[in-house]
């Protein structure tokens, strides 16, 4: 980053995880370590700037896999020691929101207060963004994300991992209205998908055993009604967050933002709410170098670098209230 602006996103994808249905945590930190170097050095050969160049280096302090943020931080921090500048650890979740604020993703970014839906594999939450810092929780997910629930659904149907972008595709030729799957909806702007698998489940048993090639006749029909049941959920409750706020600007992250049906229906909903919704290009929406790097720059802008600069310790799980604020 250079400010607000980018210089490069070297990301580097980890295809060894498809093999086996899901993200495996251990080959995923000896991937990291093995791509950590390559992927660094990319960066700044794409940058065209080296490593005196640099005034501080920010990695994710969490939450995620542990043994992949330990490969980041202890690179990012050793690489920070031996240059003698700042190491900055960053909150994946907020940094995810704060991709809205790189510059040229929008026109403008989104002026303050704003509601931010953050959906991916790992994390489905529904915030009031009060500032760059002050992150208020309106909903979040009771049980499974919005991606895992794509994921497991797919698997389910006979995809293979990740299974989100194979049901967008899928959805394309099939029915949304064909099978009728759980839509929870619990508490206030909560949300909750684990019931999407039991209702499946339950819908597909019969089906399947009075004929045996049912999953593969009606795969799109069924990614379809999966992808609408998911959508559903996400649209209802961002639509409702909007109205309890009255706020009028949703931004929109994490990587089932990729997913074209969400894209459309929710434009549609929040438009029909007179408001608008704020959609970064899919390389700052899915995880990403630049979302980490914003979030050290908007901090450095608030605190200074040196201010900024503490070996925070990377956590698996950090506890959501030491970091949001509830309603
Ligand atoms: O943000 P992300 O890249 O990684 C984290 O989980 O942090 O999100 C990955 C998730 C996966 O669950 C994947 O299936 C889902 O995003 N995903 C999609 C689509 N593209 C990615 N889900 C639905 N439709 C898509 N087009
Ligand atoms: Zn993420």
């Amino acid at each position: 980053m250079d400010g607000r602006t980018v210089l490069s996103n070297a990301v580097s994808g980890q295809s060894v995880h498809g093999r086996f249905g899901g993200v495996v945590p251990e080959l995923a930190s000896r991937a990291h370590v093995q791509l950590i170097i390559p992927v660094v050095e990319s960066a700044l050969e794409q940058a065209k700037i080296s490593l005196s160049d640099l005034d501080a280096v920010a990695y994710t302090r969490g939450p995620g896999l542990l043994g992949s943020l330990l490969v980041g931080a202890s690179f990012g921090q050793s690489m920070a020691r031996a240059l003698g500048i700042p190491a900055v650890g960053i909150h994946h979740l907020k940094a995810h929101v704060l991709a809205h604020h790189i510059e040229g993703v929008h026109p403008e970014p989104p002026d303050f207060p704003y509601l931010a839906l953050t959906v991916s594999g790992g994390h489905t939450l529904l915030l009031k963004v009060h500032s760059a810092e002050r992150f208020e929780i309106l909903g979040q997910t009771m049980d499974d994300a919005a991606g895992e629930a794509f994921d497991k659904a797919a698997k389910i149907i006979g995809l293979p991992y990740p299974g989100g972008p194979l049901i967008d595709a899928l959805s394309e030729g099939g029915d949304p209205l064909a099978f009728a799957f759980a839509k929870p909806r619990p508490e206030g702007l909560n949300m909750s998908f684990s019931g999407l698998k039991t209702s499946i489940l339950y819908t597909l048993r019969p089906l399947i055993a009075e004929d045996p090639s049912f999953l593969e006749t009606r795969r799109a029909d069924l990614a379809a009604s999966i992808q609408h049941s998911i959508v559903g959920v996400l649209v209802d409750r961002s639509v409702a967050a909007l109205r309890q706020t009255g706020l009028r600007t949703l931004a929109l992250s994490g990587g089932v933002a990729a997913n074209r049906a969400l894209h459309a229906v929710l434009k549609k909903a929040v438009e029909r709410e007179g408001g608008q919704l704020l959609v970064p290009p899919m390389a700052y929406c899915t995880d990403n170098a630049a979302m980490i790097g914003i979030a050290a720059v908007v901090q450095a802008e608030r605190d200074g670098l040196k201010k900024t600069s503490v070996a925070l310790p990377v956590r698996a799980r950090i506890p959501i209230d030491e970091e949001f604020q509830h309603q």
